[in-house]
């Protein structure tokens, strides 16, 4: 205890960098025992590049992560070095994670300071200890590490590539109690997207549509609704969509505005999915806190229909949703799971800091 007060008693820096899939993430966060501050957090975007293709090509990311990644670490750091590394080695794209993984390492080693090892949906899980209201040093621009988030905690992550359902008895300790059969809710908005037209991310363009549009004007089934267990799925809706918009093409009825309805009424299914399936597992598990996080967290539909529904649940269980900033991804997020890492001193070798593309939030 008197060591690890010790580390502490002195402001401490965390560089982390995600590299995953198609951002290339840098941030610096700085630490003392009670508090972390986000002192930088840079994103190089790959967006632009891959909307050309209509989707993540691994190759292009992994490139532009190397011409990225270094120029961002000196922006974030400048001369000064950090008292540790911390990098998202997976899940993800394994040839984007081999840069970020591969850079962190040579850093750790160079500058002889310990690397920690971050799964990419605990990073996701994380960035809520970054949620602005009652998480916040009174006055100051810090974070309190106790944060709002009370344990035994229940975490929604739904980002491009995860769609889960986590239960968290404290740092560290999860559980998956929920995931999709198939695809997650961000790859079905990618792919709805495709299918009306709309431009790479499908979630932004998707939910702009949706709000000039009427989710009962074209209703879409709501997955898994009456299933019993907390697993989801949406690629049926994603094929309902699919031959909704064949026929009304074929019927002469797909206008603009058609389309903002459809957008609507897609969006409206897969929140209500998530929304019954989270509430159903916070009935059973009676969390002190339900989370939420991961690129989809960002759909202001989703934020709005969460907080409404678990209201009634709100004298025992908190509400913490990840700020906007820090939904998709980002190294903010990164450096804030491996700071309570750090904490327990769970670090790893340079040499072995190894990447995993489907490394399980369950799993060493
Ligand atoms: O967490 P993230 O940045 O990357 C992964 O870890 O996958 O999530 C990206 C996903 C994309 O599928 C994107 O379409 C979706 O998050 N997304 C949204 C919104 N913003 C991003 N989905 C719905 N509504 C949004 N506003
Ligand atoms: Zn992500």
């Amino acid at each position: 205890m008197n060591q690890l007060k010790k580390q502490f008693n002195s402001k401490k820096t965390i560089l982390a960098i995600e590299s995953s899939c198609d951002e290339t993430a840098v941030a610096l966060l700085e630490a003392t025992q009670e508090e972390f501050f986000i002192r930088k957090s840079f994103i190089a975007s790959q967006q632009k590049i891959h909307a050309r293709y209509g989707g993540i090509v691994p190759e292009v990311a992994a490139r532009s992560h190397i011409t990225a990644l270094m120029p961002l670490i000196k922006k974030t750091i400048g001369r000064k070095i950090p008292d540790a590394i911390a990098v998202t080695a997976g899940p993800g794209l394994i040839t984007s994670l081999f840069v970020g993984v591969h850079t962190a390492r040579a850093l750790s080693y160079i500058y002889r300071k310990p690397l920690i090892r971050v799964n990419h949906i605990e990073g996701h899980i994380y960035a809520n200890w970054l949620s602005n209201s009652g998480s916040r040093v009174k006055g100051q621009k810090g974070y309190r590490v106790e944060g709002r988030v009370k344990f035994p905690a229940l975490a929604l992550i739904v980002s491009g590539g995860h769609t889960e359902l986590i239960f968290m008895k404290d740092h560290g300790v999860y559980k998956i109690i929920g995931k999709t059969l198939d695809d997650a809710a961000g790859e079905a908005f990618d792919k709805a997207a495709k299918i009306l037209d709309l431009p790479y991310p499908g979630g932004p363009a998707v939910s702009v549509r949706a709000r000039y549009g009427d989710a009962r004007r074209s209703p879409l089934p709501i997955p898994m609704i009456d299933s019993k267990n907390h697993s989801f799925s949406f690629s049926g809706l994603k094929t309902a969509l699919l031959y909704r918009v064949r026929n009304l093409k074929e019927s002469g009825q797909y206008s603009e505005q058609m389309r903002d309805h459809l957008c609507a009424a897609f969006q409206h299914s897969v929140v209500t999915a998530l929304i019954a399936k989270t509430v159903a597992a916070a009935q059973e598990y009676e969390p002190r806190s339900i989370l939420l996080g991961g690129g989809v967290a960002a759909n202001e539909s989703l934020r709005a229909a969460l907080a409404s529904a678990v209201a009634p649940l709100r004298q025992r269980t908190e509400l913490v949703i990840s700020p906007l900033n820090y939904c998709t991804d980002n190294a903010a997020m990164i450096a804030v799971a491996a700071f309570f890492q750090m904490r327990k001193k769970r670090f790893v070798s340079p040499f072995a800091c190894a990447v995993d593309p489907v490394w399980g939030i369950t799993n060493e």
